[in-house]
């Protein structure tokens, strides 16, 4: 096997072995297909192409140091794709099948989950979209679904070291009452002009607000927000953020260390009365922000002095990696094993 340096890996696409497939055709889901080919044949005309049917999910498999290799809550992240196609008219994926698809993904590509101590994880990418051909605009009338894996770092190179975020207000990632809450491809779209903006800049990624008032905090560019502060894990609620998973989790975390939780909107002022600052996702673990530059107004939130993580973010961190790699018991029942 070519020889993978795991603690080097970014995170990024590298061909495996297998690929999983499930196709709906005349009203239903088949059965799971294993596939090696990483090319889908497409019609031209497929609503994944023109209308943007297109969603998809992010979660990662771990290896522990008993060599057992762990999926972090699959569960949940099968509902959200269905509450995603219900948000673009795409026909819902069963859990079952999704939780199926994954777990077969995952065990024909073991040799690409990384050792437990390379710190690195296996990134599991499903997808679902619209292959019916269409021309006017409407939902396709059939679908395929597929899973495939890579083996990945950090999602920002720095890794657990906080990084620069910047608030720019001259671009919405969704809309209030838009596809925000749907992991589906448009608002990532949406999101790349202002991302390159603010990677041009040295960012590491945009800190969107509140698209109808610009004010309040809605969300990091590929993962959640948290503030930190009176022993209180705070973040936004927002009718126009994804519903993150690793959030979810965190919050969980937090009351289990003690901590007050609030889910509420957060105003763009009350940054400077936070603590410490984090992004959240699968891809991003927790990120430390270092600090947040508000472009329009000129003012900056600093919330690392030394360049270092701060206290709870790394109680957090650890504790969630733990029960991830199965050095702390699974006690909220977050863990798929995969025999
Ligand atoms: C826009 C956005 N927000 C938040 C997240 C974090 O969600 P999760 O913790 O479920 O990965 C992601 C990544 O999945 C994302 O793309």
């Amino acid at each position: 096997m070519e020889n993978i340096n795991w603690t080097e890996l970014s995170f990024g696409y590298m061909k495996t072995d297998y690929n999983i497939r499930c196709y709906y055709r005349n009203g239903k889901w088949g059965e799971p297909e294993i596939s090696d080919s990483e090319m889908i044949p497409l019609h031209m005309a497929a609503t994944c192409l023109h209308y943007g049917q297109e969603a998809f999910e992010g979660l990662k498999a771990f290896k522990g140091k008993d060599g057992k290799v762990r999926i972090f809550r699959m569960r949940e992240n099968a509902l959200r794709l269905q509450a995603s196609c219900r948000g673009i008219l795409m026909s819902e994926l069963p859990v079952e099948v999704f939780e199926k698809a994954v777990v077969e993904a995952v065990k024909r590509n073991q040799r690409f989950v990384p050792p437990y101590e390379s710190g690195a994880s296996l990134y599991i990418r499903p997808l679902l979209i619209g292959t019916g051909a269409q021309v006017g605009v409407k939902p396709a009338s059939e679908y395929l679904f597929v899973v495939f894996v890579t083996p990945v770092g950090p999602y920002f190179k720095e890794g657990f070291k906080p990084t620069p975020y910047a608030i720019i207000r001259g671009y919405d990632r969704a809309a209030p009452l838009g596809t925000g809450t749907f992991k589906v491809g448009g608002n990532y779209a949406a999101s790349l002009v202002p991302g390159e903006i603010a990677h041009s800049k040295g960012y590491s990624a945009v800190l969107y607000l509140d698209a109808r008032e610009k004010k309040y905090i809605d969300e990091c560019g590929p993962a959640n927000f948290f503030g930190i502060k009176n022993n209180t894990y705070i973040t936004p609620e927002s009718v126009s953020i994804l519903p993150s998973i690793t959030n979810k989790s965190l919050m969980v975390l937090a009351e289990e260390l003690g901590m007050k939780v609030e889910r509420r909107q957060v105003p763009v002022e009350e940054l400077a009365t936070f603590e410490e600052a984090g992004a959240c996702g699968t891809a991003a673990v927790i990120s430390p922000v270092l600090r947040i530059d508000d472009l329009d107004e000129n003012k900056s939130y600093v919330f690392s002095k030394d360049g270092q993580a701060g206290p709870v973010s790394i109680r957090l961190y650890n504790k969630l990696r733990a029960i991830q790699y199965g050095d702390e018991p699974d006690k909220y029942g977050w863990i798929t094993l995969v025999e």
